[in-house]
């Protein structure tokens, strides 16, 4: 019997992980002023015990205003530093499971409630503050940011090293910086592979992301294709409506034509290219019957009515079913 890949050992630049199994860094919303809780404790020692081959922490705030939320994790102060030693040393003494800390600075995204909530900016008297950013854009869910002088650009650079050095002094394995790319195509090389990242602007999300390995004709979609689900819509308005029905078929297209072997979606099967075929046509679908039903004086909720059910009796096998008639009213109010 030949081993599984998946429990054998693979060494990363200098770090060997037993096995291949990775806890993602993962926002808890347990932290008050940066401070892990209780709940990083139990969390992240339970990874300790489970023998994963590397947990990552969560997006760890090199500085109190790069948190996402007023809950978020950082690590810019000696009691940080010190509640963090203590995890560190648990993973030390139980188990093999390597431990990485993902630094991060949310810039000019932060300043909001945790994502388990609808986004909205917290006010300084619920522990709000101004977000820093190198530009005045503004959204209408982050409050409007500072834009940062060059005397601001050095604390950020500042935090960032303080942070890495007091990650060093309690000896984690792996720190890996939330890093976030921009531009068409981004080539990197990882453990021997090229890897090609790739933005294609706003459909689902802002600069939506997707991650392809050329040679092997391996595609990561992130959330851009979840498999034998209803695509999810992240439509509130008037707060949250980061969504482009039309450029996210036109995204699609794009990944089918890369000729993929093999797609990771967001969610769900690993598959073929049909994995994307199947989630464009519905979207499409979705997009070409409200227009139809617009376009016949049909409202908008009787529009969600009729095409909520004629879309789950055509996918009766799909889930989130509750996305159907956020994607109806988007393409409802986008329909000319
Ligand atoms: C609740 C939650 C919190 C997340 N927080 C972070 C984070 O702090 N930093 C980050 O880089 N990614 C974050 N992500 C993204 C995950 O790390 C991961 O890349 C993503 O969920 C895709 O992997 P999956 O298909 O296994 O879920 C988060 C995802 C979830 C579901």
């Amino acid at each position: 019997m030949t081993a599984s890949r998946l429990f054998s050992p693979i060494t990363l630049r200098g770090l060997t992980l037993d096995n291949r199994i990775v806890l993602s860094p993962m926002c808890q919303y347990a932290s008050q002023d940066g401070n892990p809780s209780q709940w990083h404790t139990v969390h992240l020692g339970t990874y300790a015990l489970s023998n994963l081959g590397l947990a990552i922490t969560e997006a760890t705030a090199v500085e109190p205003a790069g948190r996402i939320s007023p809950m978020c994790l950082g690590l810019y102060s000696d009691a940080h530093q010190e509640a963090l030693a203590h995890i560190v040393r648990f993973y030390r003494e139980f188990g093999s499971t390597k431990f990485g800390v993902q630094l991060a600075h949310a810039g000019r995204k932060a300043s909001v409630l945790p994502s388990f909530m609808i986004r909205r900016a917290v006010t300084p008297e619920e522990g709000g503050w101004t977000p820093i950013s190198p530009s005045d854009y503004r959204d209408d869910v982050h409050p409007p940011p500072a834009v940062m002088d060059l005397e601001r650009i050095e604390r950020v650079k500042t935090a960032w090293r303080d942070s890495t050095r007091r990650a060093g002094d309690i000896g984690v394995d792996l720190i890996e910086p939330n890093e976030v790319y921009d531009g068409d195509l981004h080539e990197i090389e990882l453990g021997g592979r090229r890897v090609e990242l790739r933005t294609w602007g706003r459909a689902h999300t802002r600069g939506d992301q997707v991650v392809f390995l050329p040679e092997e004709r391996i595609l990561f979609t992130g959330d851009l294709v979840e498999e034998r689900c209803f695509a999810i819509f992240p439509y509130f308005p008037p707060e949250d409506v980061d969504v482009d029905g039309k450029k996210w078929i036109a995204v699609l297209e794009h990944l089918e034509a890369l000729e993929p072997a093999i797609v990771v979606p967001g969610h769900g099967e690993v598959g073929g290219a049909s994995v994307i075929t199947e989630a464009r046509e519905y979207i499409t679908q979705l997009q070409e019957e409200t227009r139809r039903l617009k376009a016949e004086g049909v409202s908008v909720d009787a529009a969600v009515e009729q095409l909520d059910g004629s879309m789950r009796a055509l996918h009766p096998d799909w889930v989130q079913e509750e996305w159907i008639g956020f994607g109806v009213r988007h393409f409802f109010a986008v329909a000319e």
